[in-house]
């Protein structure tokens, strides 16, 4: 029997609920296949401020540190909007990622069949699918630039700001990415007018000269918006900044239907990564048992697969949640016509069930 120490982030909002649901069905994983996951819950976000009055306590880096890997719900609410900038949840999730190293996020797209329906796309934009993975870089760019406010509130000022290394270090995860899918990577910035993104294009230009089996091109962020919404389909992998894979990939999680469906891997320079949805913490819907768990449980399977080595188990974990659309069960976020309604606990239960 193997065992693994998680770290657990559940965060604020439906984080709670759907870290639980994933530990259903990580307990049922354990269980079918004899591994045993030893779980540690550590604050982080608007939980941690309250308990602690710091979003990022200590004690939550350091028994990251020492876990195999993280998995985190969400932070954030309007219950924190008027602490300080410096203290805000978001501030404990900028935190955690810079203080594992962890500079890239994986985020994938893929438009399951069962939720053509729950995309806002017509049929005739989805007709080719959508697997697009959505490599962002983590932990440099305008999240972590020198921010700036005058004294008496007339302006204020964030840096977008990379090192060649650091675009180098993220290109080359893309590349490595692409190589393992359709050997096509889009490089998107914004060229024509940031300096950092000339710096950006040229780096990205001169890192493909070492995966000549991988097709390059270079896309404006205004464009690749465009082209996502129009061809979902010509995209393979995106590598792009901090801040426009934050919203490229709000973008592709849409059109596969719902963020409530999409994980999302944190990686650095050692196994231990970190995993999570790429939803927010939904703090309207939070203690409803409405939220849907699948993405934090497909995060999960993530983690299994690129911080754990259980492949196999990955694969179930996803088979599983093919098998229960199958069945037709949805919560609210993807409900369509003829479906079958269901809560938070109720959805991870069947997943686990459906192993
Ligand atoms: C995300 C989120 C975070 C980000 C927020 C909560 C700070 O939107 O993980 O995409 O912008 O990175
Ligand atoms: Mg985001």
């Amino acid at each position: 029997m193997s065992e693994f120490n998680i770290a657990l982030i559940k965060g604020d909002g439906i984080g709670p609920e759907i870290v639980d649901g994933a530990v259903t069905v990580l307990d049922a994983v354990g269980e079918k296949f004899g591994h045993k996951f030893n779980y540690k819950e550590v604050l982080m976000g608007g939980c941690a401020y309250d308990a602690c009055g710091v979003p990022l306590p200590q004690e939550t880096i350091d028994v990251c540190k020492a876990s195999d890997s993280v998995l985190l719900g969400a932070v954030g609410g309007p219950k924190w909007d008027s602490v300080p900038s410096q203290l805000r949840p978001e501030k404990g999730l900028l935190g955690i990622r810079k203080a594992l190293g962890l500079y890239s996020n994986l985020r994938p797209s893929i438009l399951k069949p069962q939720l053509k329906e729950a995309s806002p796309l017509k049929d005739e934009k989805l007709k080719n699918g959508l697997d697009v993975m959505v490599v962002r870089e983590l932990t440099g760019g305008i999240y972590f630039g020198k921010r700036e406010k005058a004294e008496d509130g007339s302006w204020a000022s964030d840096e977008e700001k990379y090192s060649v290394e650091e675009i180098k270090r993220i290109a080359k995860i893309a590349f490595e990415t692409a190589m393992l899918r359709n050997k096509k990577v889009v490089s998107v910035d914004k060229a024509n007018v940031l300096e950092s993104s000339r710096l950006w294009r040229a780096t990205v230009t001169e890192m493909a000269k070492d995966y000549p089996q991988v097709e390059l091109s270079h896309m404006y962020v205004d464009n690749a918006a465009m082209q996502l919404a129009i061809n979902p389909a010509q995209f393979d992998v995106i590598v792009t900044s901090n801040i426009f894979g934050d919203i490229l990939s709000d973008l592709s999680s849409a059109i596969a239907g719902s963020i409530g469906m999409l994980p999302s891997a944190s990686l650095g320079a050692t196994k231990c990564g970190m995993y999570e949805p790429i939803h927010g913490s939904a703090p309207d819907i939070a203690g409803m048992d409405i939220a849907n768990p699948i993405a934090t449980i497909v995060s999960a399977a993530l983690m299994l697969d690129m911080s754990l080595g259980l492949h196999e188990e990955a694969k179930a974990i996803n088979a599983a949640v093919d098998k229960v659309l199958d069945m037709g069960y949805r919560t609210a976020d993807i409900m369509s016509e003829g479906m079958k309604k269901t809560g938070t606990k109720e959805m991870a239960a069947l997943i686990a069930q459906n192993l």
